[in-house]
């Protein structure tokens, strides 16, 4: 009854909080990339596409993006995609354009590998993610690139990856799986008011760009779907990701920058971060940090997270090996509904891409601020094992109630910091710290 009461009274000042500041706008992020309109629309029907759901339309994308490249309309060119079903290979996009998906518009991947090309490895990674050697380039691809948009009136970029998945299962992948969205060393880019889904690998892959926008948007891939990551800011800088619903077979976001030894090489931090209000479920975690982050992770701000149905409500994870940190992380206002484990801060978590890997890289996580989570059916309340020669520190858990109808205790190793309002009552790490000040001013 009193959990009745709780769980009411929690509900009441979320509908109350925004009535009482009715007058003040949603708090955004999304203004760093605002919606424009562009000079020129054509579409992809003029450049012989047809949305038949079998012809394939890799020439008819190449050419019209082609030819906005090459004219450079000022104002920028917007290329429209119709109704219908639209079958292609991978493509690039240019900068100064819009990708405008209408009412019922499917760009559909094609599934014969052999359409896709191969590309170089991500520096900072060495290696395909997966397999040694190149990886196949994302079913839309941008390099290089500044201003660019994709957007439209919930279209579907559609990955058709299930036979990747299945390539994947049976162990038979030549080489890393394409993502559904990748941009490289680009800037300012919006994604908004598309859905993606059954990417082959991870949805959205912004790696080295600065000001990047996804809002609106959603994601869809099935919980058994392997490594279908929702949105991935990787090395990047400024990036805001708001309002979306993510439901997918991996992480929903994780903010990751490279891998281990080439990571550390390239030394391209992740920074200012910031995630709110998304929704959604999946058998790994809601919001990750790593475990790729050997460039470094900083100033990252998530909030107004709605977690169901997952497998770890906020997981912040990294290994020896990596080198770099994770620091000035402050996630809060979490509602979690039955996830195994609310919170998980790990330092043995990830493989390595190869033996040269240096044991003695030991990654840095401090300053990690964990407030206003509310979890019911919540399995496991959580664990925070950090590395022997490496503690976490600063770690700060305040006014996080986790509930469950079997109450398990949290674990702690290679920590410290405080903790104020949790329950169950945190591990002894984290309470018995003297100095609360910098988890007190955080609330
Ligand atoms: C697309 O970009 C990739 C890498 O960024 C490049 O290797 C490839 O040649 C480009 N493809 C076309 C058709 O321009
Ligand atoms: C979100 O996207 C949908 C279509 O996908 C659109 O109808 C709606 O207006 C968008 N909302 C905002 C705030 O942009
Ligand atoms: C957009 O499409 C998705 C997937 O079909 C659907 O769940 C969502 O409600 C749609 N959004 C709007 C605004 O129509
Ligand atoms: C910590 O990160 C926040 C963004 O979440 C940023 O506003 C703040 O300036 C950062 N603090 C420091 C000391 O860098």
């Amino acid at each position: 009854m009193a959990f009745k009461i709780l769980v009411l009274l929690s509900l009441l000042s979320v509908l109350l909080l925004p009535c009482i500041s009715a007058e003040e706008e949603v708090v955004t992020c999304s203004g760093i990339v605002p919606m424009r309109g562009r000079a020129e629309v054509i579409s992809i029907t003029d450049f012989g596409g047809v949305g038949d759901g079998r012809t394939l339309n890799t020439a008819a994308f190449r050419e019209a993006i082609y030819r906005i490249g090459h004219l450079r309309r000022r104002g920028g060119s917007l290329l429209y995609v119709p109704a219908g079903v639209w079958l292609t290979g991978s493509f690039n996009l240019t900068s100064h354009m819009t990708l405008y998906l209408a009412k019922g518009a499917v760009i559909k991947a094609t599934q014969d590998v052999s359409e896709w090309l191969l590309i170089q490895p991500l520096p900072s990674y060495g290696r395909g993610r997966e397999l040694p050697g190149g990886r196949y380039m994302s079913l839309i691809h941008g390099n290089g690139l500044h201003d660019v948009i994709i957007t439209g009136e919930n279209g579907t970029i559609d990955g058709q990856g299930d036979v990747w998945w299945n390539m994947w299962r049976q162990r038979t992948l030549p080489f890393t799986r394409p993502n559904l969205v990748e941009f490289m060393h680009s800037r300012d880019i919006l994604i908004s008011n598309v859905v993606f889904q059954n990417s082959p690998f991870w949805n959205i892959h912004p790696v080295y760009c600065s000001n990047v926008v996804v809002r609106n948007v959603t994601i869809l891939a099935p919980h058994d779907s392997p490594n279908t990551d929702g949105i991935d800011p990787d090395s990047s800088l400024n990036v805001c990701i708001e309002d979306s619903y993510i439901s997918t077979g991996d992480d929903l976001v994780a903010v990751k920058s490279g891998w281990d030894e080439y990571g550390i090489a390239y030394g391209r931090p992740s920074s200012s971060i910031t995630v709110r209000r998304v929704t959604g479920s999946s058998p790994f975690a809601g919001i990750a940090i790593g475990s790729e982050m050997s460039g470094g992770v900083e100033n990252v701000l998530v909030e107004n997270l709605n977690i169901y149905n997952t497998g770890i409500g906020i997981h912040i994870k990294t290994n020896t090996g990596r080198g770099g940190y994770i620091k000035n992380v402050t996630i809060s206002d979490v509602y979690l509904n039955k996830v195994a484990k609310g919170l998980r801060i790990a330092g043995d978590v990830g493989d390595h891409p190869d033996d040269m890997f240096n044991p003695t890289a030991l990654p840095v996580v401090d300053a990690v601020m964990i407030k206003n989570v509310w979890g019911e059916d919540v399995l496991q309340p959580g664990s925070i094992q950090g590395i022997k020669n490496s503690p976490f520190t600063r770690i700060c858990l305040s006014n996080v109630k986790l509930f469950s109808d079997k109450e398990q205790p949290w674990k702690c190793m290679d920590v410290s910091g405080a903790a104020l309002g949790v329950q169950p009552s945190p591990c002894t790490e984290l309470a018995s710290t003297y100095d609360v000040s910098f988890c007190a001013n955080a609330v």
